[in-house]
């Protein structure tokens, strides 16, 4: 269904989100006839720049994440929508004017304001959109993850964008919550009487979230290095993955019903300090490795500078959701970079049955395997007999729902769904004020009690599962993580 016609303005027009993400959803967006052609996709930067020049920078980033489905033909029109304005967001005299008569002047028309640029600039670029008379009420700033590095930064971001724009213009993104596959979190959980009656202490024995990575620094050490696991997965996507997971069911499916269950679950969230620390989270590195067969880096050496840094490139958590469903459930919460392979998994592990009738197996419980990503689907590992006439022997193995074997369309990017809510007005899969001020006010409390104990980060080498002590602190609660592809 077409979206009403838009403009779309891109701070950090040239940048590299920009290039691998926005520009190529817009552009797949239009493929798709969702975009009207009365639309305008503005870039802007620094750097002088020419439409023309632009349009073929925006061409190249396109066709390259593209692939396949490059239509030449049908981008010679879609580039008459795209237009680049050289602005100084920092400048009060920098070209304003220009910029604004780029866009409609239509009231009703939506501006979308992107936030592509470093988090330290949110605050002046919304300063000087207010000045520029473009902060109208059809006006909608995107902000870009992170949003600040710790509470008291995020909280100056939010009342700095909040003196200019309303809660309901101000689209905080967290890419993952426009996954398909995390969008079918909820489906699944809803739409099926199924799983509700069991999703509950009663029948779960615990939760483990994992978001592993085989890339490493990919040329952001500068950011990375600054920001580390926790802050860069935890505070934002894991937290998401752990809310949508452990949430009531919202009573509609309204941005704030759905906003307000997932702050439920943020405030739940025992914190973890002092000590704690120690026993309930694993801090790691990597160093040189391999990733498939090629040798790699290791951290440090992929940093530019000769420091030693201790920041942190993998980390996991046993969170505990402090509420009358969760009691005593641990979360178990892992990301990593330069693991053996890319995947996202969130598995729900049930308790074993009360009376082990045919004897006490290895692996006999239940599993719910939600893969997000790569090769996205559901597996429901349940135990069956093993065929054969000799005796009663008793096998785990899952039912399978495999999305690409079920639908054969192609999976839109996460940020083609969200640049179409955010046209459209929609919040429900962004993230309110308070909810991102809830998930930095328990991560505060970690780097503090982390800062602390000043404990460095554990070596791993690159292509293995973690650190050790990850796998050690499963095995003194007598569990494991799920590995299985
Ligand atoms: C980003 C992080 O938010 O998410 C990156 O900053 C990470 O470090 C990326 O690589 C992972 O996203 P995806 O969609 O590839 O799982």
């Amino acid at each position: 269904i077409p979206v009403d016609p838009f403009d779309i303005v891109i701070f950090g027009g040239t940048g590299d989100l920009s290039r691998r993400k926005l520009l190529p959803a817009l552009y797949h967006r239009w493929l798709d006839g969702q975009i009207p052609e009365t639309s305008r996709i503005v870039g802007t930067a620094r750097s002088e720049m020419t439409t023309k020049e632009y349009r073929e920078m925006a061409r190249e980033a396109c066709e390259t994440a593209s692939g396949k489905s490059w239509d030449a033909k049908a981008w010679k029109v879609f580039e008459k929508l795209v237009e680049y304005v050289a602005i100084d967001a920092t400048n009060p005299d920098a070209d304003w004017p220009t910029l604004k008569s780029k866009l409609s002047s239509n009231s009703d028309h939506p501006c979308v304001f992107y936030l592509a640029t470093s988090p330290r600039l949110y605050v002046d670029i919304s300063e000087a959109l207010g000045r520029a008379g473009l902060a109208t009420p059809n006006a909608r700033v995107v902000l870009e993850k992170p949003i600040g590095t710790d509470l008291d930064s995020a909280r100056e971001i939010n009342d700095g964008v909040g003196a200019v724009f309303a809660e309901r213009q101000v689209f905080r993104i967290d890419h993952y919550l426009g996954k398909e596959t995390v969008q079918n979190l909820m489906v699944l959980r809803f739409a099926n009487m199924l799983f509700e009656p069991l999703w509950s202490r009663n029948y779960i024995d615990h939760v483990q979230i994992t978001v592993a990575e085989d890339l490493g620094l990919e040329g952001r050490a500068d950011y990375y290095d600054k920001s580390g696991a926790l802050r860069d997965m935890v505070q934002n996507h894991m937290l998401q993955l752990l809310c949508l997971t452990a949430m009531e069911p919202p009573n509609h499916l309204d941005d704030d019903d759905v906003r307000t269950e997932k702050i439920k679950v943020l405030n739940a969230l025992t914190p973890i300090t002092g000590d704690e620390a120690k026993r309930l989270t694993v801090r790691g590195q990597y160093k040189a490795g391999v990733r498939g067969d090629e040798p790699v880096k290791g951290y440090v050496d992929e940093l530019s500078s000769d420091t030693q840094s201790t920041t942190e490139t993998f980390v996991a958590i046993k969170a505990a959701v402090d509420n009358w469903r969760w009691a005593g459930v641990p979360f178990y919460l892992r990301t990593g970079k330069r693991l053996p392979y890319r995947h996202s998994d969130i598995v729900i592990q049930f308790k074993p049955t009360p009376h082990p009738l045919f004897g006490e197996g290895n692996d006999a419980v239940n599993r719910l395997v939600i893969r997000l990503q790569p090769d996205e689907g559901v597996r429901l590992y349940v135990q069956i007999k093993e065929p054969g006439p000799g005796g009663l022997r008793v096998k785990s193995l899952p039912l399978n729902l495999s999305y690409a074997e079920s639908f054969t369309v192609r999976y839109p990017d996460a940020y083609e769904r969200l640049l179409m809510d955010v046209v459209r007005g929609n919040l429900s899969l962004f993230m309110r004020r308070d909810e991102v001020e809830a998930a930095w006010t328990w991560v505060d409390g970690l780097i503090e009690a982390w800062d602390r104990g000043g404990t460095a980060p554990e070596l791993y080498a690159a292509g293995s599962n973690g650190p050790l002590a990850a796998a050690m602190m499963m095995d003194r609660d007598g569990r494991a993580w799920f590995e299985g592809k």
